[in-house]
């Protein structure tokens, strides 16, 4: 569209925008004042561009309102709205830069518990859920090949209805858990074969994908979180080669191609790995090894 605007009109609006950053110029923080000052740039930017109408404006903040009216300890919607416009995974691209061939990072998510339980190797996170069994196994190391032995590896998933055990609002705790990498930095747990499901869609939100043609379906994956002393805490999933969503879109934007991983399946009757007896069920099996990166102290 051709917004052009008289040269008059255009130092008018200029300068209502040069008023504004002038107005944050005795803020003490420094940080802070980097902060407004771009909010305030692209703020202005943004509306001038559009040339943003006055019903326009009025829809934002209804939308943004809407968002403050849904939004309670459980779901957090304007986190959701950051995620469907790739903010969060802005965010965690520019916190996580690239290191060497270490593990890259993806969305955090709303469905992480701190007090999940601890397995042992080749323990099972079911807990109850339902899906399909699935093997999976690696190793942690840093990013010069040396195990991490003892680092903390956090695993949460949906079941095969696409639904994480907090989103059941009872007290179950399910296809979530913790294990600690071995002396050699391996790790091995049973989990199951992740399936996609969609974000909460139900609210503001979901009428904005709505409105957009887009899919609220997050492409298949399991989380993951690996922590130890000396390293830049990891955050991140892995998905499933070949699952369909991977080629139709991710809604939150978090698919990195080094995270798509192999779950091979593997006939009923096969013999399982950790002593497990499936009772003559299929099963998938995956492998990621975790590279971690340095902390920046640390490097
Ligand atoms: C998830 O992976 O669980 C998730 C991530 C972002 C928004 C909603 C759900
Ligand atoms: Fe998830």
């Amino acid at each position: 569209m051709d917004h052009t605007v008289t040269p008059e009109q255009s130092a008018a609006e200029q300068a209502l925008t040069d008023r504004v950053l002038r107005s944050f110029a005795a803020t003490d923080d420094p940080r802070l004042k980097e902060l407004l000052a771009a909010l305030v740039r692209h703020l202005h930017a943004l509306v001038r561009e559009v040339r943003l109408t006055e019903a326009e404006w009025e829809a934002a903040i209804a939308f943004l309102t809407a968002c403050g009216d849904i939004t309670d300890d459980k779901r957090q919607e304007f986190i959701l709205l950051s995620d469907v416009l790739g903010a969060s995974m802005q965010t965690v691209t520019v916190n996580n830069e690239l290191d060497g061939d270490a593990t890259e990072a993806t969305v955090f998510g709303p469905f992480f518990v701190d007090d999940a339980p601890e397995i042992p190797f080749g323990g099972d996170i079911a807990g109850g859920a339902v899906g399909e069994p699935c093997w999976v196994e690696g190793t942690v190391t840093g990013t010069d090949g040396a195990p991490v032995p003892g680092a903390r590896i956090e695993v949460w998933e949906a079941d095969q209805d696409g639904f994480y055990d907090v989103q059941y609002g009872d007290d179950r705790t399910a296809a979530r858990a913790w294990i600690a990498a071995d002396a050699n930095g391996a790790y091995g747990f049973w989990g199951l074969r992740p399936t996609p499901y969609p974000i909460p869609a139900d609210g503001p939100v979901g009428r904005l994908l709505a409105a957009t043609g887009r899919s609220p379906m997050r492409a298949a994956h399991l989380h993951f979180m690996v922590s130890a002393p000396g390293f830049r805490t990891l955050v991140t999933h892995i998905f499933v080669e070949g699952d369909e969503q991977l080629v139709v879109g991710d809604s939150v934007f978090g698919v990195k191609d080094s995270l798509i991983k192999r779950f091979d399946r593997q006939p009923a009757g096969t013999p399982a790995p950790a002593g497990r007896d499936l009772g003559g069920v299929a099963w998938s099996r995956t492998r990621f090894d975790v590279v971690l990166a340095r902390e920046p102290a640390a490097r």
